[in-house]
C-alpha cells in the first residue's frame, strides 16, 4: 500500500502533523505500537492535560525551551501559536482554565484532547494503525519503504514522532534516535528532564521524615531559578520547582533553596533575638516554615542555645540556611518518572521551518525526539503541536 505521508508515533506531535497533512489532501497513515493514541496526553497534567502555555511565544517564553540551539524552536513556535491551539480546543467545545503562570488545563478529563485530535484525524481522512510494530525502514529512490508487523507500506514522506525515552512502561523507546542515526543525522546527549531528584542514603533518611510536606521556595542552579512549590517525598525532592531545576541540574552539582522567598530572613531573625530572646532557633524557624522542616534545619545548623545569645555571625549562619540551603542530589528518578527527555535529534541537521532532515529528502523529525525541551507548564505540548503543524504543512 502506498501513502503520501507516513507518521511514526500517534502522540501529540504525530497526530497534529497527520491532521495538517491530511487537510492538504495528502493520504496519511499513522503507525503506533501502543493500544491507544495519545497515551501521554491522557495522563498529562494530572489527568487534566496542561495543553499549552499562553506565554510560549512571548519574549520571555522563548527562553523557556532548552536545546543546544534554543533559537531553532522559534520559527515553528511563532507560526503555530498557543492561540491557534486554543481556537481548536474552543471549536471542540472543550472547557479550560488558566491554573497559574499561563498554564492552560482542561476543566474535564485530558481524554477530551485525544478525542478532539482523533476526530480531526478522521475528518482529514487519516488512517490510524495501532498495535503495529515498525520492523524496518529503508530509503527508496522516491521515498521510504517500511516493513510493519501487519503490512509492507511505502510513502513519499516519513515523519518521525516517536517521542523520547521517558516512561518506558508506557511504550517510550529510543526508536526515533536510532532511525535518526540510521539516516546519518547527529544526536545530542539525552538525559531525563522534569524529574524528581534523589539523595544519598544519609541525606535521604533525614529528608524522608518530611515526606508529604510542601512549601513555596526558590530553587536555584547557577543563574537559573524557579519559584514554585517544593515537595519532600520518601525518595527525595519533587514538586514543580524541583522538576523545573532538574532540567538544568547536572550530576555532581548542588542546588540552593531559598525557603523564604521575598522575605528578609536576617531582619526576621534579628527581630526574634530582640523580642523573644529565650526561644531556640528551631522554634523561630518553626514560626515561618513547617515544624518538621524547621526541626531538620535546626539539627543541620547544630546551634544550641537561646536565640537571644546568638552573635550576628551565628544569625548569619541561620539566615544562610534559610535563604541559601545547599543540597546535593546524587541523581534523579530517571526515565522511569521523567516527564521529558532532554536532547535528541541535533537541530543542526533539521530545517527550522519545516522540521525536514537537511540531507534526507522527505524525512522529518518532530516533537520530543528533537533536541527541544520546554519548561514544565504546557510548553512541551506547545512544541509538539507547533513542530507537528510545521511538518504537516509541507510533508
Ligand atoms: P509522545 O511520547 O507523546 O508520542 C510518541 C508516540 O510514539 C507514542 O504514542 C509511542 O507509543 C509511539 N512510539 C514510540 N516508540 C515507538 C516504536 N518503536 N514503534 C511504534 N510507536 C512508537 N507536557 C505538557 O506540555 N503539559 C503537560 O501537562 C504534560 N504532562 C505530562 C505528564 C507526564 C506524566 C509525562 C510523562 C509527560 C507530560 N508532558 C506534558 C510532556 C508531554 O507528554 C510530551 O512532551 C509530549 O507527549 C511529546 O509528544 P510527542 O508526540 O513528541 O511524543
Amino acid at each position: 500500500m502506498h501513502y503520501d505521508v507516513i507518521v511514526l508515533g500517534a502522540g501529540a506531535a504525530g497526530m497534529m502533523a497527520a491532521i495538517e497533512a491530511g487537510k492538504r489532501g495528502r493520504s496519511v497513515l499513522v503507525v503506533d505500537h501502543a493500544d491507544h493514541a495519545g497515551d501521554k496526553i491522557r495522563i498529562s497534567g494530572g489527568g487534566r492535560c496542561n495543553f499549552t502555555n499562553i506565554n510560549a511565544t512571548t519574549e520571555r517564553g522563548r527562553d523557556r525551551f532548552l536545546s543546544d540551539n534554543p533559537r531553532f524552536a522559534l520559527s515553528a513556535l511563532s507560526r503555530y501559536t498557543p492561540d491557534m491551539f486554543i481556537a481548536l480546543v474552543r471549536r471542540h467545545g472543550i472547557a479550560f482554565h488558566e491554573k497559574t503562570l499561563g498554564q492552560l488545563f482542561c476543566d474535564g478529563p485530558a481524554t477530551q484532547i485525544n478525542t478532539m485530535l482523533l476526530g480531526e484525524m478522521r475528518g482529514a481522512g487519516v488512517t490510524l494503525s495501532l498495535k503495529t510494530a515498525i520492523e524496518r525502514v529503508s530509503k527508496t529512490e522516491t521515498g521510504f519503504e517500511l516493513l510493519l508487523s501487519n503490512a509492507s507500506v511505502t510513502a513519499e514522506s516519513l515523519i518521525v514522532a516517536t517521542g523520547g525515552k521517558s516512561i518506558p512502561k508506557m511504550g517510550a523507546t529510543s526508536f526515533g534516535y536510532q532511525l535518526a542515526s540510521q539516516f546519518g543525522l547527529r544526536l545530542t546527549e539525552t538525559r531525563p528532564g522534569l524529574v524528581p531528584l534523589t539523595f544519598e542514603t544519609g541525606a535521604l533518611e533525614k529528608l524522608k521524615a518530611l515526606s508529604g510536606i510542601a512549601t513555596d521556595a526558590v530553587v536555584k542552579h547557577g543563574k537559573t531559578a524557579f519559584e514554585e512549590a517544593l515537595l519532600f517525598t520518601h525518595r527525595g525532592l519533587s514538586g514543580p520547582a524541583i522538576l523545573q531545576i532538574s532540567s538544568y541540574w547536572r550530576e555532581g552539582d548542588a542546588i540552593a533553596v531559598d525557603l523564604l522567598p521575598h522575605r528578609d530572613a536576617g531582619e526576621m531573625l534579628r527581630a526574634a533575638r530582640k523580642e523573644t530572646p529565650k526561644v531556640q532557633v528551631q522554634t523561630v524557624i518553626g514560626n515561618v516554615l513547617p515544624k518538621k522542616l524547621a526541626q531538620l534545619l535546626g539539627e543541620e545548623l547544630d546551634l544550641p542555645g537561646m536565640i537571644g545569645d546568638f552573635s550576628d555571625k551565628k544569625l548569619a549562619l541561620v539566615e544562610a540556611q534559610l535563604k541559601n540551603w545547599s543540597l546535593k542530589p546524587v541523581g534523579s528518578e530517571g526515565y522511569r518518572t521523567a516527564e521529558v527527555t532532554l536532547g535528541g535529534v541535533d537541530t543542526r541537521d533539521l530545517d527550522a521551518k519545516t522540521m525536514a532532515a537537511r540531507a534526507v529528502p522527505g524525512l522529518y523529525f518532530i516533537g520530543e525526539v528533537v533536541d527541544v525541551t520546554g519548561w514544565l507548564g504546557g510548553y512541551n505540548f506547545q512544541w509538539a503541536w507547533a513542530s507537528g503543524w510545521a511538518a504537516g504543512q509541507v510533508a
